[in-house]
This record gives C-alpha cells, structure tokens and sequence, in this order.
C-alpha cells in the first residue's frame, strides 16, 4: 500500500481494521482520511463496479447543489446533516454560507473518525454557527434532543433534514419510513429534506450483486433500492421539488454539458418540502 500511507494516525476508540462508510466514502471521493481495511473493501467493490467513484462525486455534487437552491432560492438558513461523512470538498456549511453566511448547520455521523476531523466542520463564519454530534441517524430522538441540535438549530423556523447517502446503510424499509417520520415530525412545515440514495436499477445483476456481497461480508450493510421504492420511503406526503426523483447527475445540472449515464451514476436523489 505504498501508494496510500497510513495518513491518520491510530486514534484510541476507532478500530482501524473494521472498513467503515465513511472511510470508503472518502477514498472514493480521493481524500485521504482511509485505512487499509477501508481500501481493501473499496477496491473490491471497484473491481466489480469501475463506476463506484462516479456515484461518489455525482452525489457529493448533487448534496452541494440542492444546499446551495436550498439557501438561495428557499431561503432556508438551518441544516441538520445526518451521515455527513468525513470532512470533504464542499461541506454543508461552506455552501451555505456562501449564500448566507448566517446559516446555521448541525453535522451528525456515527464514525467516530468523522470526530476527529470534526474541526474543519466546525470552522463556521462568524455570522453563523456549525456543531457536531457524534451520533446514529437509528437514533433520531437523540439527534433531536441533543443539546448541540437545540442550541444551533430553532426549531420554530424551517430546517433542511439532509441525508445525502445514507439511508441505503439501513437494511429495513420499515425502519427507514419510521426514522424519515420522526425526524420530520420535528421540524415546521416549509422545511425540506434532501436525500440521495444508491440503486442498482442501472447495473448488470451479477455486477450489483458482487459489490453487495464486498458490503455485506465486511459487515457494512448495505440496501440499493429502486427509485419508487425509495420514493415511497423517504419523501412520502413531501412535495418533491422539480424534477422530483431523478438520478443525483439530474437533479439542476450546472451546466448543460454532456453528464455520465445513468449506468455509472447509479444513485437518486431529490429535495422535498414539508407542506403547511
Ligand atoms: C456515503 S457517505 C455520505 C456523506 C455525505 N452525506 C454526502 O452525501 O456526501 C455516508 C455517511 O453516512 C454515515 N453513516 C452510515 N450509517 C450511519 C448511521 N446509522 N448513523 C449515522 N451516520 C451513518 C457514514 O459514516 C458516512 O459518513
């Protein structure tokens, strides 16, 4: 592994050896904040899916573009990120208050190496303010009450629920529907969520079903769903946002360029409204 020295140093409670989401999310975004054992699954994914970095910046830069409509088009100033991942180009916060400097943004991430590197996360402007919670979206009554979460955020106002690549680690649709309830349950209508999600609708079945089984046998699981599927799961009784659920590389392109096919992005996304 000569090409990828050991950049983070041992940190005592994170278990170097167990490959983490987080960890592979990074590596396929080409940050360094990755073990070996990360890389280890990663690459086999890669191995059978060449596209898997595709799906990683096609959905990192969908998460920037629906943060950045968000804060200039809504006027939204609160974010709550569950499963923000690592520290990367283009944090929640960064594009927000670059619209709005007074924007205000709650991180949440259940790898404690997120933690670490949470400084970055927390580097707000002045006119604003950012925390972090070192938490578990299976959780949401304790994201919620968290007195980080309720000294950032006010609830009283509209909040954009993100969670951008992260309800595929959760297995059973049931829990899904039931945490993407409680957590908009908690927040006043005109809030929006914004969510991104991986599928396998566009793959060869023998190539999806490889990658599945690198997740699954490094004990990261890991659930692609078809678009209705994750419709149904995430945005029910929301108003989607035009154009609704399309593939991440879709969602408001920038620019009107060639983009990749749907083959390679493998990832849905859409931003919806909680109605009055
Ligand atoms: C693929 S990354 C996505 C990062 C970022 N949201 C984005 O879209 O660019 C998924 C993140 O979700 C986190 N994650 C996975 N399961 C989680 C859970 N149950 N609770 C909190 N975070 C979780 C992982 O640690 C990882 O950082």
């Amino acid at each position: 592994m000569a090409d990828f020295p050991e950049d983070v140093p041992p940190v005592p409670g994170i278990d170097v050896t167990r490959p983490h989401a987080a960890r592979m999310y990074d590596y396929g975004l080409g940050g360094k904040n990755h073990f070996a054992a990360d890389r280890a699954v990663a690459d086999q994914v890669l191995a059978v899916m060449p596209t898997a970095r595709t799906v990683a910046r096609e959905n990192r830069k969908f998460v920037g573009r629906a943060v950045r409509y968000l804060a200039k088009e809504a006027g939204i100033r609160q974010f709550l990120d569950i499963g923000s991942g690592l520290p990367a180009t283009g944090n929640v916060h960064e594009v927000a208050q670059a619209v709005a400097p007074q924007a205000r943004v709650v991180y949440v991430d259940n790898d404690p190496l997120v933690l670490v590197h949470a400084r970055v996360l927390l580097e707000s402007a002045p006119e604003g303010q950012t925390g972090y919670i070192e938490d578990d979206l299976r959780d949401p009554a304790s994201i919620l009450d968290s007195q980080v979460t309720r000294e950032i955020l006010d609830f009283s106002q509209p909040v954009a629920l993100v969670l951008g690549a992260v309800l595929h680690f959760l297995p059973d649709d049931g829990e899904v529907a039931q945490i993407v309830a409680t957590l908009l349950d908690a927040l006043r209508p005109g809030s929006y969520l914004i969510a991104s999600h991986a599928t396998s609708e566009h793959v060869p079945p023998g190539q999806a079903e490889a990658a599945l089984r690198s997740y699954r046998a490094s004990g990261i699981p890991f659930q692609p769903r078809d678009s209705g599927d994750f419709a149904r799961l995430a945005f029910n009784g929301l108003d989607l946002v035009p154009p609704g659920v399309v593939l991440v590389s879709e969602w408001r392109p920038a620019h009107d360029g060639p983009r990749p096919s749907a083959s390679e992005v493998n990832c849905y996304g859409a931003v919806a409204r909680k109605p009055r």
